[in-house]
């Protein structure tokens, strides 16, 4: 039951974003459905060096949900530090995260309980993208592009615009 009094909630989907994917979009327009509002974190170090930078992640993140009919509920942001420092900070009910396949368990499954411990108020949730992209990631994506395949259907039109202008001025450097 819902009503005014009740607080509303708040997830944060974290994540590289490098690049934000068809799989992404599925991930964040689920969560929508079970929270109120969504806040997309775009993590700025993502270990090795990004494809995009950090400011091109967070912006095709804005492009692809600008005009998605879930659009009021989603916020995009770009981070640094602790993912629970700041889910605390912000009074998040839940951080979301992605489960493709038995592969991503133990890692998600370490990072969900290490979250947890530092943050012991913020629960973590587990979303399954469309069966359609349980099989994308950022990275295959970026492989794929890099060897001259096809991923226009794989990510958004922005996505894809942005691949191909990075890939072309790669090869002109
Ligand atoms: O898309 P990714 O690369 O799988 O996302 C991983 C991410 C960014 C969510 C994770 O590395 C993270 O939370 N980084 C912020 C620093 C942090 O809190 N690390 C401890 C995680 S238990």
């Amino acid at each position: 039951m819902t009503n005014e009094t009740e607080s509303t909630k708040l997830a944060i989907y974290p994540g590289s974003f490098d690049p934000v994917t068809n799989g992404h979009l599925s991930l964040i327009e689920r969560a929508t459905k079970l929270f109120d509002s969504v806040t997309v974190a775009v993590a700025r170090s993502v270990g090795k060096e990004p494809f995009f930078s950090h400011e091109q992640r967070i912006r095709l993140v804005e492009q692809a949900v600008q005009n998605q009919p879930y659009s009021d509920q989603v916020n995009v942001i770009g981070f640094d530090g602790l993912l629970a420092a700041m889910a605390t900070r912000m009074k998040a009910a839940a951080i979301v995260r992605g489960l493709r396949a038995v592969s991503d368990f133990e890692y998600e499954f370490q990072m969900a309980l290490m979250n947890r411990k530092q943050a012991r108020e913020v629960e973590t949730v587990f979303l399954m993208p469309a069966l359609s992209w349980v099989y994308l990631s950022s990275t295959i994506v970026k492989d794929v592009a890099i060897h001259g395949g096809d991923v226009s259907e794989l990510v958004p039109p922005t996505t894809y615009e942005a691949i191909r202008e990075k890939l072309a001025a790669m090869e002109k450097s």
